[in-house]
């Protein structure tokens, strides 16, 4: 069968600064916020990633999306912001036939979806990635109009095209043709800085960040104040302490904006509640181990699970504290020993970790599903023909692999 194909990687991002409301009196499709944000692009080796493949074909009767091997009813109609991006890329593409072609997107993530973990971020950016090696769109030349097509499919996306630390300029024009994102150090910069992730609970978020975003914008006397007055000096100060590797300011303006993000859900009409007892524990221990000079620094996005930013040096007694509070059950331990309990740059099963704490009871355990090791990595990228033999996810006649049709 003739058939385009193309398969990209993205990584997932987690903000520092955080992006919390969007403009509502422009056209809401452009989703422009109300503040700039910054983020670390995590590294996509450490199993945290989302790989799509599109393909392309004239014997395609529609337009069809399968996420994690199940098809979207409806093609991609029902999906209002894929057909947005559909629509973007197809303006952006050159080709007239090609753009005529309907088209498979196949897209797999390799962690929890809609879980507060950015999965949104990788899906979209990854979705623009790859749909640019379809359209012949070059990647590195057209970044700003990329950015801003993966900001219409989920504002932190943009930031997810680039690697390292990124920052997304919230524009002032009210068409967003000046809000995207740019690189502000590359993932070489500070390829020390690494992340630990805790999964406090990996079911969908009660209350989406789009929702929740749009009822903090409408209410919360104090998320307009921090836009206006707070974020953009926070912004210049981050990025200073990023370039010059200064982790005390980095983490010490890390934690207070998130606990500031948090702060203004709960000044939100109705209230919004992403933390629950778990994560506020993580926050005291950090607290705690940060006891006499900063070497870990916490932040959260809208759901319960922590990111903790620390040096590589400093990594490895992080986890061996974290285990000793959050280690799995004994109960879990006996129904599945061999469950990677810690996934990334360092791997342990939860018969690995309970070996080594010897008897240990807390309240909080099995309290954390799982933990990633991850550190700063790159942008998103097209795959070589050679990865995509085996990384790939669409069959010889463009249907996912996992997928019985
Ligand atoms: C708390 O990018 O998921 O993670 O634009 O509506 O798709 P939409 O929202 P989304 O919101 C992310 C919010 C955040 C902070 C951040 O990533 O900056």
């Amino acid at each position: 069968m003739d058939i385009i194909q193309c398969t990209a990687i993205a990584p997932s991002n987690l903000a520092c600064i955080k992006y919390w409301g969007k403009n509502l009196k422009v056209k809401k499709e452009l989703n422009l916020p109300i503040n700039s944000s910054v983020s670390i692009t995590l590294d996509y080796n450490d199993e945290l990633k989302t790989t799509t493949t599109i393909v392309l074909s004239k014997n395609f009767k529609k337009d069809r999306l399968f996420l994690n091997g199940i098809e979207e009813d409806d093609g991609c109609y029902n999906n209002k912001r894929v057909k947005i991006v559909l629509n973007e890329m197809r303006k952006l593409c050159k080709d007239e036939n090609l753009k005529k072609l309907n088209l498979h997107i196949i897209s797999e993530n390799s962690f929890p979806t809609a879980a507060g973990l950015a999965s949104s971020a990788a899906g979209y950016a990854c979705m623009v990635t790859a749909l640019s090696g379809v359209y012949n769109i070059d990647f590195n030349n057209n970044i700003k109009e990329l950015s801003m097509v993966a900001r219409q499919g989920s504002g932190s996306a943009t930031r997810s095209l680039l690697g390292g630390f990124v920052k997304w300029n919230k524009g002032i024009k009210d068409d967003g043709t000046d809000s995207y994102a740019i690189q502000i150090a590359k993932y070489e910069h500070w390829k020390e800085m690494e992340a630990i992730i805790l999964v406090v609970n990996e079911h969908k978020k009660e209350i989406s960040s789009t929702n929740g975003m749009t009822d903090s914008v409408n209410t919360s006397l104090l998320l307009n104040y921090r836009a206006e007055n707070i974020v953009e000096k926070r912004l210049n100060e981050i990025c200073e302490a990023y370039k010059n590797k200064d982790f005390n300011t980095f983490a010490l303006l890390t934690m207070k904006d998130s606990n500031q993000f948090h702060a203004t859900c709960l000044d939100t009409y109705p209230p919004i509640f992403y933390l629950n007892d778990v994560s506020k524990s993580i926050i005291q221990l950090i607290h705690k181990l940060n006891n006499k000079n900063i070497k870990y620094c916490y932040t959260f996005d809208a759901g319960p699970n922590a990111v903790i930013f620390t040096l590589k040096e400093n990594t490895q007694n992080l986890l061996n504290e974290l285990l000793k509070i959050y280690c799995p059950s004994l109960s879990d331990c006996r129904d599945n020993p061999k469950f990677n309990y810690v996934r990334g740059r360092t791997k342990l099963t939860r018969d690995d970790v309970r070996n080594q704490l010897n008897s240990l009871s807390t309240p909080y355990q099995g309290k954390i599903s799982y933990i990633y090791h991850t550190g700063v990595g790159k942008g998103s990228r097209i795959l070589s023909k050679e990865e995509e033999k085996i990384e790939g996810l669409a069959d010889k006649n463009g249907y996912p692999k996992k997928y019985n049709n």
